[in-house]
């Protein structure tokens, strides 16, 4: 087959016609620079930098008002479970008078019991001792955790009685018992359920009781609970999340 006489023209070939050479193309500069074509380095790095400062503060704006808005709704939950709320006046293991306040700064672990129980009471007081064993061990300081027992047989819980039955648990546990009515109303305020059974033959008897850990805050304020399926490894790492993120409670009626 004989060549035609002329090649058709290369060029078109090569470069299709949308791909001709574009002329340089100004918008490729920042858009500011109408602007700022005439501002010295600086003064765009000045710019550039209030931006960011600007946006930044608007993010912590935002996390800030984040951060209200979860205290606020903790403070109302917290609120509406109204639970330790009242104060007490009891007395301890030592004859020494006891109120609530004397705790406040403390953080205070506090469970609800009787010195004949046969089994629960035991195990549950030797968590709350391990627990605090736990924590001081993980770097909590001495004393920052209050471990606290209150009575709910205080007819047989008497000040002596409870002083021997400490000598089994942590060093710093502190026993409390007061008159019937003290007693009674402290149970209510944590809502704790309590309920002597009948007496055997000899006189004995049990008393049925609801089994939690209360966490006090350093306010003095309910911050959690533990039923008895917890764990001490499972409470102690919740009491740390406690103290890791404390912020006080404003008194009620505060709203921020
Ligand atoms: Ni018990």
């Amino acid at each position: 087959m004989p060549l035609p006489r002329r090649l058709p023209p290369l060029r078109p070939l090569l470069l299709p016609a949308r791909c001709q050479p574009v002329p340089p193309c100004r918008r490729l500069r920042a858009p500011s620079a109408g602007r700022g074509a005439g501002m010295p380095v600086w003064g765009r790095v000045a710019v550039v930098a209030g931006a960011a400062a600007a946006a930044a503060a608007g993010w912590r704006y935002l996390e800030e008002e984040k951060r209200r808005r979860r205290r606020a709704r903790r403070q109302e939950e917290l609120r509406a479970l109204a639970l330790g709320r009242g104060g007490f006046q009891l007395v301890d293991h030592t004859g020494r008078a006891r109120r609530k306040e004397d705790f406040l700064g403390t953080w205070v672990l506090l469970y609800f019991g009787f010195t004949h129980c046969p089994d629960v009471c035991p195990e549950e007081l030797d968590k709350l001792g391990r627990v605090v064993e736990l924590l001081e061990a993980e770097g909590a300081r001495r004393g920052a955790i209050q471990p606290l027992f209150i009575t709910v047989d205080p007819e047989r819980d008497t000040v002596e009685a409870l002083a021997r039955y400490l000598r089994d648990f942590h060093p710093r546990l502190l026993a409390l018992t007061g008159s019937a009515e003290a007693v009674r109303q402290v149970g209510r305020a944590y809502r704790v359920y309590a309920q002597a059974g009948p007496p055997d033959a000899s006189g004995d008897y049990l008393v049925d009781h609801s089994i939690a850990l209360y966490l006090l805050g350093p306010d003095g304020h309910l911050l959690d609970y533990y039923g008895r399926s917890k764990s001490e490894e499972q409470i102690a790492r919740s009491v740390r999340h406690h103290m890791d993120t404390y912020q006080p409670l404003p008194p009620p009626g505060h709203t921020d």
